[in-house]
């Protein structure tokens, strides 16, 4: 039966991203037969592994697990290199399967290791973060790191399906819950402005993994990011605007050497990025000022002043996604309508950052 409040949203029609309490029950359909399913996952999800395990026997299959390292680490291919050897060694064909269970990371390797063995097998995704079930386990990139840089070696692989229960996220750390909420509140500026409406309804709720809100937040997003990467799958660059508020962020991660939550770089980036677009005509203040009090209401920082202009500026030229010395950004014309904005003034940008930086 289909738990109260629990959504399924299709992306593109191949899969479907299965949230809301109790959606873990829709696994046994995948797991008959007696397929071999290897469950992939990070360290510390034990309750959540343990209910996997039981519920891939209890349909019939024949259920492995295999724990990999935390967080980037488990990106390592000593770490890949384990998982095909655990296959190989527990005989997995083409017919069997893989979950993944975790954060970002975790489903990325375990992605990864579906997308390689025998060219490619099943993969389904349990991500237990939320920037896991928002962003990584949406739109099929998978991959890992390397001592150049991160995500240089992947591979396109969507899976059958993705299933999250938001409970699984109360034992997250709550800064880490409310970074990936900059994400949730990204898709909102670009696409759908009830994302925004909801948080700030209710901000304590927007953070707490057992409200209701939390089923809809994340369903929002996921339906976000689903369209967007479905049509770009027809219409290439669509797939840049869930870049919004990445320009600057990755400068701010580069200069703070990734000391930065992610999410919060973000949330600093979509001000500045909507600080460009008013200094350069585009937006208008109020939608600008709603960026701040959004961010703010659900604690996510709105400004940035650790490191000077100059070298922000550098990591930005650095970035993989300017080209050459131009600087490219996603910036709104209004909510829910983003657009490319190529080559900006750079008094504009200068401006841009000072208010950035004074906006305490
Ligand atoms: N494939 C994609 O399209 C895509 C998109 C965005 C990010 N990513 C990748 O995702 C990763 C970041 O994801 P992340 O933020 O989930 O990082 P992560 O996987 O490193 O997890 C962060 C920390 O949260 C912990 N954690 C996860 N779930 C938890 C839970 N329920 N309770 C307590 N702790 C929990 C992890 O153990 C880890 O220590 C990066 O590797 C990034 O490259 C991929
Ligand atoms: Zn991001």
């Amino acid at each position: 039966m289909t738990p109260v409040g629990a959504q399924a949203i299709s992306v593109g029609g191949r899969y479907d991203v299965h949230v809301g309490p109790g959606v873990l029950d829709r696994l046994s359909g995948w797991v008959t037969g007696g397929r071999r399913v290897m469950v992939i996952h990070q360290p510390g999800r034990t309750a959540l592994v343990a209910g996997v395990l039981e519920q891939i026997r209890a349909a019939g299959g024949e259920a492995h697990a295999h724990e990999v390292p935390d967080a980037e680490a488990a990106k390592d291919v000593s770490v890949l290199a384990g998982a095909w050897q655990a296959l190989g060694l527990a005989g997995f064909t083409r017919d069997d399967l893989v979950i993944g269970v975790g954060g970002g990371a975790a489903t990325d390797l375990a992605g990864f290791v579906a997308a390689t063995w025998l060219r490619g097998v099943d993969a389904i995704q349990l991500p237990t973060s939320l920037l896991g079930v928002v962003d990584a386990a949406v739109g099929g990139k998978t991959g890992i790191n390397t001592a150049e840089g991160k995500n240089l070696v992947g591979a396109f692989h969507e899976p059958r399906a993705v299933l999250c229960d938001p409970t699984w996220l109360r034992s997250m750390a709550r800064p880490d819950l409310v970074s990936g909420l900059a994400e949730v509140i990204k898709c909102g500026f670009i696409a759908d402005p009830t994302i925004l409406t909801l948080v700030e309804a209710d901000p304590a709720s927007a953070s707490d993994p057992t409200a209701a809100v939390m089923t809809e937040l994340i369903s929002r997003a996921v339906a976000v990011k689903a369209r967007v990467v479905d049509a770009d799958l027809h219409e290439s660059g669509l797939r840049e605007i869930l870049n919004y508020g990445h320009t600057f962020a990755h400068a701010i991660e580069q200069v703070e050497h990734y000391a930065w939550r992610h999410g919060d770089a973000v949330s600093v980036g979509m001000v500045f990025a909507a600080e460009v677009a008013v200094r350069s005509g585009v937006l208008s203040p109020d939608v600008l000022e709603h960026h701040r009090t959004v961010l703010r209401s659900v604690g996510l920082p709105t400004s940035y002043a650790g490191a000077p202009w100059e070298q922000l500026r550098a990591a930005m030229a650095r970035d993989k996604k300017s080209r050459g010395s131009t600087l490219r950004f996603v910036v709104l014309s209004g909510v829910g309508a983003p657009q490319r904005l190529e080559g900006p003034d750079e008094q504009v940008l200068i401006e841009a950052f000072t208010a950035v930086a004074d906006a305490g």
